[in-house]
């Protein structure tokens, strides 16, 4: 059956233990979670590829282009970013099918842009997913993690991969130089608070870089201390402890792992505020997840999620009550 239209989606993801320490090989724990992003793509006659883009979330606004104008202008740099990993994405896959067509790509986005969420990985592994699919290429969705990673390297420069392979793969992730596993499903009783602006993961990355390079010997032992962060979280996920036990274990490594985010110089007065305002609302523990400088941290709060959300709120973030998602990239529809 010859392909002339694909929809694909991928997830936003949290990370939940080992963020930066994850870029110099050490092990971090991720998860999918519901929020998507739609690519959906088509041949067309022109032989060029276009790009549009609809409801791409940038923070408290929606922008909406096609190809490299933007009609609803919020901040260009951040739609502008979102367009290089379609671009790269799309070029991947044409070499990897060693084919050239006029391919439209649109994508709509419920993940908002620069969070921390994801939201690069997710637009990459979906662009991947429907673009493949249309050149005919069968490919697993680990595979599409892999190339979602390379868009990454093209991109950023510097990325450890974990954001792609949870995207693609969904669930419930253990990571390690490009090596995963799945840990146990389990449903987390957990609080996104968005700060409301956005850290660049490349920049932040680059910084803990230069930080390592003129002090090795003391950022070691803090990238060091967040390994060991995340192999104590996976005994724990992996245990047959009770939730009454798990959650509070769980919640203790957190606010370690906050503080060693905070010690490389990732987190902001905004994030503290929110990380500190969850705990004084009765969250278990709370971190920075992702890149820091802004964006997203997390809060685990059994039974307290509603009493943690209307505390994030007064601290002047946004909350979202999200789920893990089980599904990684999935074929929504295929037409003929
Ligand atoms: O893009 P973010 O904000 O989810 O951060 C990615 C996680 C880092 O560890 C900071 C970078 C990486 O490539 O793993």
């Amino acid at each position: 059956m010859s392909v002339k239209k694909v929809l694909a989606s991928a997830p936003a993801k949290i990370i939940l233990f080992g963020e930066h320490s994850v870029v110099y090989g050490k092990p971090a724990i991720a998860a999918a979670i519901d929020l998507r992003t739609y690519v959906r793509a088509e041949f067309n006659d022109s032989g060029r590829i276009k790009i549009e883009a609809h409801d791409i979330r940038t923070p408290g606004l929606i922008v909406s282009f096609s190809e490299d104008s933007i009609y609803f202008e919020s901040d260009y740099g951040k739609a502008a970013e979102v367009l290089s990993y379609v671009r790269e994405a799309i070029n991947l896959v044409m070499e990897e099918a060693d084919r050239n067509a006029g391919v439209t790509v649109s994508i709509t986005s419920q993940i908002p842009v620069g969070a921390g969420l994801g939201s690069s990985a997710a637009v990459a592994v979906a662009t991947i997913g429907a673009v493949s699919r249309l050149l005919g290429l069968e490919l697993s969705n680990e595979e599409v993690g892999k190339l979602g990673h390379r868009v990454e390297l093209l991109v950023q420069g510097a990325s450890s991969g974990i954001d792609p392979t949870v995207s693609a793969i969904g669930g419930f992730i253990h990571y390690q130089k490009g090596k995963f596993d799945h840990l146990p499903f389990m449903e987390l009783p957990i609080v996104v608070g968005y700060t409301g602006s956005s850290g660049s993961t490349k920049e932040l990355v680059a910084m803990v870089r230069r930080n390592y390079e003129e002090m090795p010997d003391v950022i070691e032992p803090i990238l060091e201390s967040m390994g060991r962060v995340v192999e104590k979280a996976r005994e724990i996920i992996v245990s047959d402890y009770d939730r009454g036990v798990k959650f509070p274990l769980l919640g203790r490594l957190m606010n370690i792992n906050h503080g060693l985010l905070d010690a490389l110089g990732v987190s902001t007065k905004k994030l503290s505020e929110l990380v500190y305002a969850a705990k004084t609302a009765g969250a278990l523990g709370a971190k920075i997840t992702g890149a820091g400088g802004g964006g997203c941290m997390y809060a685990l709060a059994p039974e307290k999620q509603s009493e943690v959300a209307t505390a994030i709120t007064i601290a002047g973030g946004t909350p979202m009550i999200t789920r893990i998602s089980r599904e990684g990239l999935r074929i929504e529809e295929v037409l003929p």
